[in-house]
C-alpha cells in the first residue's frame, strides 16, 4: 500500500464546510496534528476516539516533523489538520520539505478558505464584469516581511478584489494606504471567526476599518475582503447573455 501524511485543508471551521474527502482521512487517522489556535474542537471531534490528537500551537516544527516521523514508522496514519486551504500562509511547504528528506511520501487535501466563506455568507460575487476581475489575495506586513515589489500601495493600485489575510494588528497602516486608492466607501466585508459558532461578518466601508477593527476589538483570526464588486450595480455577464454565443450555447 502507497502510504503517505496527508497535510488536510479542513476549511474556516464548521464541519459541514469539510470536503468528503477530508471528512474520510479524519475518521480514518490514527494520529491527528491540528493547528488548534485556527481549527475548532468539533473537527477532531469528528475523529476516532481513539486516535491520537497532537495540537501543533505550542510546538516547533521540528518537534512536530520528528513526532510525525517517529509514528508514521511505527506504521500509524498521520495526517496533519490545517485551517482552511493549505496552500495559503499554512507553512506546509517546511514540513513537507522534511518529511520528503526523510523519504516520507506527502499529499495535500484543499480545503475552503476563509474569504470564499466570508464572500459566500453576503452572496457577493468578487469578480463582476468591467468592474474588477481579479482577486488579490495578500496580508498586511507584520512580523512577516512583505517582498518589495509586494507593498500593498502595489497591490491597491489594481483597486481589484482585494482579500487581507492576518491583518487585523496592521489595519490602521492598511487603511490610510487603502485610501489613496479606493473610494471611501469602497465596501468591505470584515468576518471574524467565519463559520465558528461565536463568528460573524459584517459589511462597512474602507473609511470605517480601522475604527471598527478597534471597536469590535479584533486582533486575530479576522478576515477583510475589500471590494468594488460587493453590493455593486451589476453589470451583466457575456456568459448568460442572448447576444452571446458560445460552444454551449449556439443559437
Ligand atoms: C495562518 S492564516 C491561514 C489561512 C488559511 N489557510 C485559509 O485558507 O483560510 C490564518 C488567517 O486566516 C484567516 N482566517 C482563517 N480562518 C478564519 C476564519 N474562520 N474567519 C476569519 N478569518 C480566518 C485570518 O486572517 C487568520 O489570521
Amino acid at each position: 500500500m502507497d502510504r503517505k501524511i496527508s497535510f488536510i485543508g479542513v476549511g474556516p471551521g464548521d464541519p459541514d464546510l469539510l470536503t468528503i474527502k477530508a471528512l474520510k482521512k479524519i475518521e480514518s487517522a490514527d494520529v491527528i496534528f491540528w493547528a488548534d489556535s485556527l481549527i475548532p474542537e468539533k473537527i477532531i471531534n469528528l475523529s476516532s476516539l481513539s486516535s491520537e490528537k497532537i495540537k501543533t500551537s505550542g510546538l516547533t516544527l521540528e518537534r512536530i516533523t520528528s513526532i510525525m516521523i517517529e509514528r508514521f514508522n511505527e506504521g500509524k496514519i498521520v495526517i496533519r489538520l490545517h485551517d482552511g486551504d493549505p496552500c495559503l500562509y499554512g507553512a506546509v511547504k517546511e514540513q513537507i520539505e522534511i518529511l520528503n528528506q526523510d523519504n516520507i511520501e506527502t499529499e495535500v487535501i484543499p480545503g475552503v478558505s476563509a474569504f470564499q466563506v466570508a464572500a459566500a455568507y453576503h452572496q457577493a460575487e468578487l469578480t463582476i464584469p468591467e468592474i474588477t476581475q481579479t482577486i488579490i489575495l495578500s496580508r498586511a506586513e507584520g512580523r512577516t516581511g512583505m517582498p518589495e515589489k509586494e507593498s500593498l500601495q502595489d497591490l491597491a493600485r489594481h483597486k481589484s478584489s482585494l482579500c487581507l489575510y492576518l491583518s487585523a494588528r496592521h489595519i490602521k497602516s492598511s487603511q490610510k494606504t487603502l485610501l489613496e486608492f479606493y473610494p471611501p466607501e469602497t465596501k468591505v466585508i470584515v468576518g471574524y471567526r467565519v463559520s465558528w459558532d461565536d463568528g460573524w461578518t459584517e459589511i462597512i466601508e474602507l473609511k470605517d476599518m480601522e475604527k471598527f477593527t478597534i471597536e469590535k476589538e479584533l486582533i486575530r483570526t479576522t478576515i477583510y475582503i475589500v471590494s468594488p464588486a460587493i453590493n455593486c450595480t451589476t453589470n451583466r455577464s457575456n456568459l448568460y447573455s442572448p447576444s452571446y454565443k458560445h460552444l454551449f450555447r449556439n443559437k
